[in-house]
């Protein structure tokens, strides 16, 4: 008999159906039994006589039985399939199931989160895990649509490269082939997609995962994914159209509210000022379904690192500076110019950033300079794309915003850990596997790489 989903049981009254399911809680009433099945799709109610008495929860179990609809007064309106129950025909145990280390019918935020990523598989079993789950499916699913419709291609970048700096240490890769060598996993995809508007793409879009090893917050993960864009032939104006029209799309696809249209653009030295952050929240008062956007612009080209006693780009070095601003790059006043880079921010989390791009080898060798970066270091790590922009590059400029970020703003989760499958917890230990982990002295042997003890094996000796 073909499966039929507990969503659809209450259209099904009278008919003898095959479920399939978890135990979710049994109740004894002597004879009789009351079971909830659970699927992914929702819970129903099984009755059947002792027979269903060995069964405990979260067992998987194949049940055949005929829809009935409950007398009036039985009628559960705690579920969606309240009205009806399933009169058990026959049983049959696919799987028996431990106890569990910790309840899943609650919405968990009281559990120690250590545990909840130790046993990930199983707190993903919690509805409010679930719903996240599909609602991330559902929203990278309707971007995917938008920038289809758009016009936009996506295009997968490599996982395996070269260090692109994004302002975190970058996580590397020892290279087999070549050995001493090593590959840096993306940050972003900054360098690729600069490349694949030389290569005339024009309008490039990717669901990016990025990689920064950083110190861990609510908002920040090792791994991450961008929803990344870049334009050709675009001024920035072009571009935070794009990035309004985008939100305020999602936004209402999603059944929420935007604070205010259009999106407010406030200066860096205007947020700094009013809200001493260039994070901030419009909102007067904190209300779920409402997201306040503002963007952030004019942003100084670079920021002053102190314990270094060095120039940074504020952004990242690929971005232009504003056009009335060059005397200052000529004449030395470095903290004067002002960058063509601009931040989306929403409920005071920071969600998007991006630049209009320098396309100007000259001027990018200039900026990589004034970062600090001798010549023969900007040939080495740099020399593709100066090399790239001498083969006809178009004006271009693009944004990315933090996926987790948004979905997690979108899903009201304070942290992007509860719409991440399988995260990793606060000190870097990724969910249920137990990694990073120590590897075998032959893998080593072949990468040609030793280990020097560490201070703490040092101390046990
Ligand atoms: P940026 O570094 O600002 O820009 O990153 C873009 C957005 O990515 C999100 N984000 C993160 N989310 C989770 N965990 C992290 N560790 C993390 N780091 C950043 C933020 C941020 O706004 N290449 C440029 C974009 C461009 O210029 O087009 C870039 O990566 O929401």
């Amino acid at each position: 008999m073909e499966r039929t989903l507990i969503k659809d049981t209450p259209k099904k009254i009278g008919e003898k159906v095959r479920l399939c399911g978890w135990v979710n809680t049994r109740r004894d009433h002597g004879k009789m039994v009351f079971i909830d099945l659970r699927d992914r799709t929702g819970l129903v109610q099984i009755v059947g006589d002792e027979k269903l008495g060995n069964l405990r929860s979260e067992y998987v179990i194949e049940v055949e039985g005929l829809i009935k609809k409950r007398p009036a007064n039985m009628t559960n309106d705690k579920i969606a399939t309240g009205e009806v129950e399933i009169e058990v025909e026959k049983v049959n145990i696919l799987a028996k199931s431990k106890e569990l280390p910790f309840p899943i019918e609650t919405d968990g935020y009281e559990i120690n989160e250590e545990k909840r990523l130790k046993y990930r598989f199983l707190d993903l079993r919690r509805s409010r895990l679930l719903k996240n789950l599909i609602n991330r499916h559902q929203f990278i699913k309707s971007v995917r649509l938008w920038f289809n419709d758009e016009g936009f291609i996506e295009v997968e970048t490599p996982i395996l490269t070269k260090s692109t700096p994004e302002g975190a240490r970058d996580f590397i890769i020892p290279s087999r082939l070549q050995q001493g060598k090593f590959y840096a996993l993306p940050q972003s995809p900054q360098q690729y997609k600069q490349l694949l508007m030389v290569a005339g793409l024009e309008k490039y879009f990717q669901i990016a995962r990025c990689f920064r090893d950083e110190d861990l917050r609510a908002d920040r993960q090792l791994e991450f994914t961008q929803l990344d864009i870049e334009m050709s032939f675009v001024e920035r104006e072009d571009i935070l159209n794009l990035i309004e029209k985008l939100m305020i799309d999602l936004v209402e696809a999603y059944g929420k509210k935007i604070y205010q249209k259009p999106f407010p653009r406030i200066s860096y030295q205007e947020a700094m000022k009013k809200y001493g952050d260039d994070k901030f929240d419009l909102r007067e008062k904190k209300e779920d379904d409402v997201l306040a956007f503002a963007f952030v612009i004019d942003q100084p080209l670079f920021s002053w690192k102190k314990e270094e006693k060095r120039w940074d780009s504020s952004h990242h070095p690929f971005t232009a500076p504003n056009p009335k601003d060059l005397k200052f790059l000529e004449n030395g006043e470095i903290e004067k110019v002002r960058s063509w880079q601009y931040d989306l921010v929403c409920n005071g989390s920071e969600v998007g950033g991006g630049s209009i791009r320098i396309t100007n080898a000259k001027l990018q060798e200039k900026i990589f300079e004034i970062l600090g970066h001798k010549k023969e270091q900007i040939k080495n790590k740099f020399g593709h794309l100066l090399e790239a922009f001498e083969y006809g590059v178009p004006p271009h400029g693009g944004v990315a915003f933090g996926l987790d970020r948004l979905i997690a703003i979108f899903n009201n989760e304070d942290s992007i850990r509860e719409v991440i499958a399988f995260p990793v917890t606060s000190s870097g230990e990724s969910s249920v596997m137990d990694a990073p982990s120590e590897v075998d002295q032959e893998q080593l042997k072949e990468l040609g790489i030793q280990i020097t003890p560490t201070q703490k094996d040092v101390k046990k000796k």
